[in-house]
């Protein structure tokens, strides 16, 4: 086939990709600019791109891009060392930066990528992929000590730049894309054979133009979201916080309900009021750390991310929680005498 048999069809995938990886960029780095103009926008957008039908398509379809755009990349890398030789920097016909960067652009690529396995690790795995993985809240990742919802954008950008490494490793990983984009602009116009002397120079200024915007904007946003995070602004944010403890009410709300289902199936055949007994202390031994542990933990979360915000539904399910809380350690006690004379 012509795109994967030919140097020049393989150079035009590699082109195609990167068309369609530079649009993704400049998507992402206008919705970073949400986060910083109105943050709690930011997490509705954030929620609308998780685990939905819709997202994990875009996902996997920038999954297969990115990994395209590389494995061609390679092959071409190749393919031109073994054509070339020794001899493969003779030819010095482009300016002398572009120069520098084809020259290393398998080594800025693996800079971008390094920094790429980092930030899907600081962000995507704990958000997309942990909706995918699992709902259980009290397996979600930790933030300032307290479960974090997936979909809270904020909060992962808390975590993320309160750190003084994320600044240095993104911004390393900026420059390496100005660079990469920036060759990639011009070799991608000369392979689609836009060679026309004029408009060659047109399209690499505009190229230039375009990667420089997007790069100095995504290094503006990293500094400013180091400066929020070391402020704690994303967990002090009246919005954000309004927003956290929206969620975590209708988490309580949720749990609430579960146990309102499950306690009453739980006696539905005890006739009498020692049968009724009975059957709700089975119960507590069975699903009491369940409901206890899922029940502190959005007691915790709401603690620790909603602080200033009185919210009648947290404060009630407070009242939800000692409960379960007592009557699972109660029936915990009065199922050990029995525990010990079963084991006798
Ligand atoms: C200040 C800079 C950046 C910030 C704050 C940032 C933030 C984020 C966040 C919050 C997500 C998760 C979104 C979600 O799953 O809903 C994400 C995903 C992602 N980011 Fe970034 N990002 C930055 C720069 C970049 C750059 C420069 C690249 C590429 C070179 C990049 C590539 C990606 C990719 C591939 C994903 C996964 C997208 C998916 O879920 O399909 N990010 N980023």
């Amino acid at each position: 086939m012509w795109l994967t048999c030919s140097s020049i069809g393989r150079k035009f995938v590699m082109a195609i990709t990167g068309i369609c990886l530079v649009l993704f960029v400049t998507f992402h780095v206008l919705m970073n600019s949400v986060a910083l103009l109105w943050p709690a926008a930011y997490n509705v957008i954030c929620e609308f791109l998780g685990a939905n039908w819709y997202a994990l398509v875009a996902s996997a379809g920038l999954a297969l891009l990115f990994i395209i755009h590389i494995i061609y990349a390679l092959w071409l890398t190749v393919q031109n060392r073994r054509a070339r030789g020794a001899d493969r920097y003779a030819v010095n016909s482009r300016p002398p930066q572009v120069e520098w960067a084809s020259k290393n652009m398998l080594v800025l690529g693996i800079v971008v990528l390094a920094f790429l396995v980092v930030h899907l690790i600081q962000f995507w795995a704990k958000m997309q992929l942990q909706e995918l993985i699992s709902h259980d809240l009290t397996a979600y990742p930790q933030v300032g000590g307290a479960a974090a919802a997936p979909e809270f954008g904020t909060l992962f950008l808390q975590a993320a730049f309160e750190n003084w490494y994320t600044p240095v490793i993104y911004i390393i990983g900026f420059i390496a894309l100005w660079f990469h984009m920036n060759h990639g602009f011009w070799s991608m116009f000369h392979t689609v054979g836009w060679d026309n002397a004029i408009w060659i120079e047109r399209l690499k200024r505009i190229g230039c133009w375009w990667t420089s915007i997007v790069v100095l904007l995504f290094i503006a946003q990293a500094i400013l979201f180091t400066v929020q995070a070391n402020n704690k602004f994303f967990l002090t944010d009246e919005a954000l916080q309004e927003q956290y403890a929206e969620y975590w009410a209708e988490q309580a709300q949720g749990l609430i309900e579960e146990y309102n289902t499950e306690v009453t199936a739980a006696v539905a055949n005890a006739n009498d009021m020692p049968s009724q007994q009975a059957a709700q202390q089975t119960f507590f031994a069975e699903r009491g750390d369940y409901f206890t542990g899922k029940a502190e933990s959005i007691r915790a979360a709401a603690a620790a991310q909603a602080p200033d915000i009185n919210n009648a539904e947290l404060a009630n399910f407070a009242k939800f929680a000692d409960f379960v809380k007592m009557q699972a350690e109660r029936a915990a006690k009065l199922s050990q005498p029995n525990e010990l004379l079963n084991q006798q």
